[in-house]
């Protein structure tokens, strides 16, 4: 199958056979950094241009390292080292790169929509690394290919995704992605942190998070995300943490074979105990090591890559 997409936008603009080819190649992506030299010549030649308008440590850092394994040249930018500080418009930022001729602009912004506008403006391929509460793509590809080497398999499991839904962009981006791949999601938090009408995307809701975690084959917890929060949505983090957290009295309740996973940040002893974060259930660091291997195969994708990686 030919990928045709030129932008990475959301989960809902890519059918089964894009994200099935997506993970396919991240799988033979993998593999090259697996490799004492992990270098290949695929993308040389090729600009990619890492635009973190909010902060980030996995996304930033595994897109660089994929661009550099495929051999492109990238370079960051902030918002804070850029001239929007002095008030230049995003738009104008981004129509100054494409006048530099960069082949993918990776941009991560606070607000909701901003790749989907850089993508019907500027001319090279738009990949969403994070848009406000809308849409975090590239997590959720990651999350499915490390669910899908843990299992074997997506269809037919249960992922219960439990914390601060209302402003978590994963927690979207997942609902769509693992329902569209045939796996059922049980969204889990307090009433104050799930919005109405979720279900409408396929998912069910429960705010007993026992319940989630009794049946659910993977468990992904989310962080608390109090920089886009205006109110106090519980009382106290303390009780957040002893009815919502995960640790390892509630885990006595979960599947033998439960995989536990995390977008990170991670706020120990919060959402996640300090010793289930670090157990033998946790695949966290597993998602940022895959995160490299997507983000690969979507460079490659994305700018039409013409020999398959393997063959370099
Ligand atoms: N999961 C994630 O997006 O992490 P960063 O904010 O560190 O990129």
């Amino acid at each position: 199958m030919r990928f045709s997409k030129k932008h990475i936008l959301d989960m809902e603009s890519l059918s089964v056979d894009e994200i099935t080819l997506i993970l396919d190649t991240a799988d033979r992506m993998k593999e090259i950094s697996e490799r004492p030299i992990k270098k290949v010549p695929t993308l040389r030649g090729k600009t990619v241009v890492l635009f973190f308008y909010e902060p980030s440590t996995r996304t930033r850092i595994s897109f660089d390292i994929a661009a550099k394994r495929l051999s492109a040249d990238s370079l960051s930018i902030s918002a804070s080292s850029s001239s929007m500080v002095k008030g230049e418009t995003l738009i104008d930022t981004a129509r100054n790169i494409e006048a530099m001729n960069p082949d993918v602009i990776v941009i991560r912004h606070s607000s909701a929509g901003a790749p989907h506008m850089l993508a019907g403006m500027v001319k090279p391929s738009i990949i969403n690394a994070g848009d406000g509460m809308h849409a975090h793509p590239t997590q959720s590809l990651l999350d499915l290919m490390t669910v899908r080497e843990n299992k074997g398999e997506i269809s037919g499991l249960r992922i219960a995704v439990i914390g601060d839904i209302s402003h978590s962009r994963v927690a979207r981006s997942n609902s769509i992605g693992f329902t569209k791949m045939g796996a059922h999601v049980v969204l889990a938090g307090p009433r104050t942190m799930i919005p109405k009408g979720i279900e409408a995307l396929g998912v069910s809701v429960t705010y007993d998070v026992e319940e989630a975690i009794r049946d659910a084959d993977v468990i992904m917890m989310l962080r608390i995300q109090k920089e886009r929060q205006q109110d106090f949505l519980f009382p106290s983090e303390r009780e957040y943490s002893s009815v919502y957290g995960l640790t390892k009295a509630k885990l006595k309740k979960a599947k033998d074979n439960v995989l536990i996973m995390h977008p990170g940040p991670i706020n120990r002893g919060v959402e996640i105990a300090y010793d289930v974060a670090d157990g033998p259930y946790s695949i966290i660091l597993d998602q940022v090591t895959n995160g490299v291997a997507v983000r690969m195969a979507l460079l490659y994708l994305v700018t039409g890559g013409a020999r398959s990686a393997d063959a370099d």
